[in-house]
């Protein structure tokens, strides 16, 4: 409950950033990360990962050779992403701006999955498609790609990756649909 609380007060705080004032619940988590196997070593970049309720899912599910690299914009929130150790994760301060740089500094040419909760429906559109058309290319053939949203957007993520798959999951508080594309 005191995590819930602390994530709604910086969700009022900076809603334009946060983009929402409750964090992902289990069902949600485990839905976000479906595509991402157990069963071989993985790179997996967390875009967006607030106070890393996603990334304790992700680090229960990878393998012990993979690795997780969470960027969180949110000082208040890294503050908390970063207490989780663990030695396949990197938490980054920093923006999904930043990605091209942050990616060379943990030396990471293609990555397998990417899981995003950054609010992207709020974001304006054409940022949003120059940057997944740019980092589709960065993420290797049969890997993924997963978004959280609160609203169905499956024409535009079709469009960018050419399939997505919508999972609703109305479990959560609020109700919300991961979309989930496959690189071709
Ligand atoms: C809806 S919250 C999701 C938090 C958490 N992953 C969860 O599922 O509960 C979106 C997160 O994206 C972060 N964010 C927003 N814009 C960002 C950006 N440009 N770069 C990095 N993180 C960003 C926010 O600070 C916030 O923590």
């Amino acid at each position: 409950m005191k995590k819930q609380i602390d994530f709604l007060i910086q969700g009022v705080k900076n809603i334009k950033e946060v983009g929402a004032l409750t964090r992902s619940g289990p069902i949600l988590c485990k839905k976000m990360i479906l595509p991402v196997p157990s069963d071989k070593d993985v790179v997996v970049v967390e875009l967006g990962a607030g106070d890393g309720v996603i990334t304790k899912h992700l680090l229960k599910k990878v393998s012990a050779n993979s690795r997780v690299i969470s960027i969180e914009l949110n000082e208040t929130l890294f503050q908390k992403l970063s207490k989780i150790m663990d030695s396949r994760f990197t938490p980054i301060l920093g923006n999904i701006d930043d990605l091209d740089k942050i990616l060379d500094e943990e030396g990471i040419i293609l990555m397998d999955h990417m899981v995003s909760a950054v609010p992207f429906i709020i974001m304006d559109n054409d940022y949003v498609i120059n940057f997944l058309n740019k980092y589709k290319t960065r993420i290797r053939k049969g890997g993924s790609f997963t978004q959280v949203h609160y609203g169905f957007k499956r024409k535009f993520y079709e469009k960018i990756f050419g399939n997505a798959k919508h999972h609703f999951v109305p479990a959560n508080v609020p109700p919300a649909v991961v979309v989930e594309s496959t690189i071709v």
